[in-house]
């Protein structure tokens, strides 16, 4: 049991994403990058740390002599420059130099952060994705985004680092909490509909499977959504283009995590924000009544919230208007013209968009 992807940029191999049910291969696919007598840091938080970070220290030692941990605490709170200012001095207490190599380990918070170290640190270093949240096994760890936030803004300061090896340990998502690992899904079903309504089929059909955690199906899973993720960054590593139809669901998904105040879980107001989007596609005749309620009913599955309160419509419009997601002052909206087909969509003006939301904010 294992898959690999590799991932082409400028239209040349760039790095693998290698899924297994372990880290035994962990050492042979850092070894096959040819880093030889290389500092290798590996950056965690303390959640992930207090249960892999040993493990994945003894695997990468059985090719490398100089492995260090870096442990900072968890939480989106700790994205911050402050960290990445102590992770500089880490490495340089620990005379990192411009060939020596670090290891994000742990959820998106971590690879973005360690991402946007390695990134900086001595105008860049190379850096190794070990993902353990299902969020950052299926996008965060894919693309080369990397970044903190800023005061209140999020993401605001951040670069594009490809990676030179993404390594996940599907078994490492046994010890996510249910609500993180649900969280994540979110993502995935994402992915199906916007580029693969048969995808979309599969995730609804497997549920039981899903929430089982058997390994085979996740295994199924994660690769169908590193794929079409894959897909997605090759065509736009930069995001000029194709790239921002990854961020279905995000405009007022977004918005609605800010005004409630980080209370509900990212992949949660992603699909809360994907179904004020949806709610725009039937207005437009895009996506009928029947599927709509199919995938409501698909979100439910999952136990997603598919309505939330105590936050007000215009107040997530307002929020909308100040993310990153706009272009020339309108808000840059995704789609879907069907199932499995998004587009990039400039004309949702805030009557609509109060409309869509009614639907899943009741003030
Ligand atoms: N770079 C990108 O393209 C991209 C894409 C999407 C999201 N993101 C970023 O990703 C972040 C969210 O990622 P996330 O949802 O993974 O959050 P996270 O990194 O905070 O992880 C969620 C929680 O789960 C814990 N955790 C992670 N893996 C675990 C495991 N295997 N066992 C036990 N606990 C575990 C973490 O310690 C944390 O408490 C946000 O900062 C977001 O901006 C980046």
């Amino acid at each position: 049991m294992s898959k690999l992807i590799t991932v082409n940029y400028d239209g040349k191999p760039r790095y693998d994403i290698v899924i297994e049910s372990d880290f035994s291969k962990l050492a042979e696919s850092v070894k096959k990058l040819g880093i030889k007598n290389r500092r290798l840091a590996v950056i965690t938080d303390s959640n992930v740390g207090a249960i892999y970070a040993d493990e994945v220290k003894k695997c990468l030692e059985q090719t490398e002599n100089n492995v260090f941990v870096y442990t900072f605490e968890a939480g989106e709170k700790n994205k911050n420059l402050d960290t990445v200012q102590n992770v500089y001095e880490f490495l340089i207490e620990n005379k990192f130099d411009r060939k020596d190599m670090l290891v994000a380990l742990g959820g998106g918070v971590v690879g973005d952060l360690t991402g946007f170290a390695a990134a900086t640190y001595l105008r860049g270093v190379k850096f190794i994705q070990i993902p353990t949240s299902l969020l950052a096994q299926v996008d965060s760890s894919i693309g080369g985004k990397t970044g903190v936030d800023f005061r209140a803004y999020k993401n605001m300061v951040g670069a594009f680092h490809q990676p030179e090896l993404v390594y996940m340990n599907i078994s490492a998502l046994k010890s996510l909490s249910r609500r993180q690992f649900n969280s994540g899904l979110g993502e995935i079903l994402k992915h199906g509909l916007i580029k693969d309504a048969l995808y979309f089929e599969w995730l609804r059909d497997n549920s039981d499977k899903i929430a089982a955690l058997d390994v085979q199906v996740l295994e199924e899973m994660i690769y169908r959504s590193c794929e079409i993720k894959r897909a997605v960054v090759e065509n736009d590593p930069t995001e000029k283009g194709e790239r921002a139809l990854l961020n279905f669901g995000h405009t007022l998904g977004h918005a609605i995590e800010k005004q409630k105040n980080f209370e509900l879980y990212h992949g949660e107001c992603v699909v809360l924000g994907m179904i004020a989007a949806l709610r725009i596609c039937v207005e437009r005749g895009m996506i009928s009544e029947e599927e709509f309620s199919d995938i409501c009913s698909a979100f439910r599955t999952y136990d997603f919230p598919v309505n939330t309160d105590g936050i007000t419509v215009d107040s997530v419009i307002a929020a909308s208007k100040n993310d990153k997601k706009m272009d020339a002052g309108r808000v840059k909206f995704i789609l879907l013209k069907k199932i499995g087909e998004a587009y990039i969509d400039m004309t949702v003006d805030d009557d609509t968009m109060r409309r869509a939301l009614e639907t899943v904010v009741t003030e």
